[in-house]
Formats: structure tokens, C-alpha cells, sequence
């Protein structure tokens, strides 16, 4: 049996080379017979267009808290409210450094942040696929910050090791989308 099958999984893009293995994950999610939500940070836009994204998910992807557009059924221009309450899970992949330090504080100045905030602790789990280069990642910074959210109740996944984009080897790659 398909877990994913008939799952509704809001798609949350970060800033980071990895954007591109995100696209994959995109497809290999509706493949599975999710429905994906995408929304995307400013920095992620920087990687990935939301056209891409659009197109994978067969969605409309939301970049701003301010977007009007009617999102899970509702017309209040709420969307960190209507796309978070429909939502079996966020998966924030990739999750950047920055990305995971503001979720540390509980900051919600944009859309994707904000929607991780408002979103229904008990019944939609947040799942985060950190990406970076091997200094970012083993800083004491971030590690000190996936412990916290860890004991916040967010799962993070782990990092696989490799050649970065940087040019660097080491730990702090995306997991593959698989
Ligand atoms: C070319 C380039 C590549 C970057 N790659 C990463 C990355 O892989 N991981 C990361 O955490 N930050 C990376 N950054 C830095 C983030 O884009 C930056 O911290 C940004 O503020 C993240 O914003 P966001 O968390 O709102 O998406 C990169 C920056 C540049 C210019």
C-alpha cells in the first residue's frame, strides 16, 4: 500500500542550490498520488522558478503572506492559515541554515515561515530536509538549532556527504528525493 497515496503535502522550498533535487521530489510526490502545495521562500525563487514548480505540482505556488488568491477553499487572504490547515504535512526541503534559525525563534516574516508558525501543532507534522555547505551545517549555530527543533516536535532528516556545490566535500547535502 502507498502511503502517499491520496496525501495533500505542502511543498516548502528554501534557499539553496538543493531547490533542483526539490523538483524531483515534487514529481516523485505526485507520482505517488499526493497532491503538493508549493510555496517558496524569496531565496528559493533565486534557484527554482515557481513556473517549474507550478507546472510538477499542477498548482499555482504562494510566495507571499500577502497573496490574495483563494487558497484551501477559503477567501480571507489568509493563506498561512488555508494552506496549512488543509495540509497531512510540511515538508521544507530544502530547509536552509537561516531558514531553520528562524523557525528556532518562532519568526514569521514571510509566507512560508509564518504558515510553519500558524500551522496545527498536533495534527500536521513538519519535516525538514536541511541543505548546505559542510562549515554551515557543522556549526554550532545549526546544530544547536536541529536540537531545538527537534525538541520542538520537528523532525529533521538527516544530511548525506559528498561533493557540494561549493566545491567542498563533506557533510551537508540534501538527501536524494527517493
Ligand atoms: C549561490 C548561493 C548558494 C547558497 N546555498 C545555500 C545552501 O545550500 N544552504 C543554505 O542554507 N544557504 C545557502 N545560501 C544562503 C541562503 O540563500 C541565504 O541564507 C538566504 O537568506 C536563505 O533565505 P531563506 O531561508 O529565506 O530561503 C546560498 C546562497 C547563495 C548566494
Amino acid at each position: 500500500m502507498n502511503e502517499l497515496a491520496g496525501k495533500h503535502i505542502v511543498l516548502g522550498l528554501s534557499g539553496g542550490i538543493a531547490c533542483y533535487k526539490a523538483a524531483e521530489l515534487c514529481r516523485a510526490l505526485v507520482k505517488a498520488g499526493a497532491t503538493v502545495q508549493v510555496v517558496m521562500t524569496e531565496a528559493a525563487e533565486q534557484f527554482m522558478t515557481a513556473v517549474t514548480m507550478q507546472a510538477l505540482s499542477g498548482r499555482p505556488v504562494f510566495t507571499s503572506q500577502w497573496d490574495a488568491r483563494t487558497s484551501g477553499g477559503a477567501d480571507n487572504n489568509m493563506p498561512h492559515i488555508n494552506l496549512s490547515r488543509e495540509a497531512d504535512a510540511i515538508v521544507v526541503a530544502p530547509a536552509s541554515a537561516d531558514f531553520m534559525a528562524k523557525l528556532v525563534h518562532g519568526r514569521a516574516d514571510e509566507l512560508l515561515s509564518l504558515m510553519c508558525l500558524a500551522r496545527p501543532i498536533e495534527s500536521v507534522p513538519l519535516i525538514l530536509a536541511p541543505a548546505m555547505n559542510r562549515e554551515m551545517w557543522s556549526h554550532p549555530a545549526t546544530q544547536r538549532n536541529i536540537e531545538q527543533l527537534r525538541a520542538d516536535g520537528t523532525t529533521v532528516l538527516d544530511v548525506g556527504a559528498g561533493e557540494q556545490a561549493c566545491g567542498e566535500t563533506g557533510d551537508g547535502r540534501m538527501l536524494e528525493p527517493d
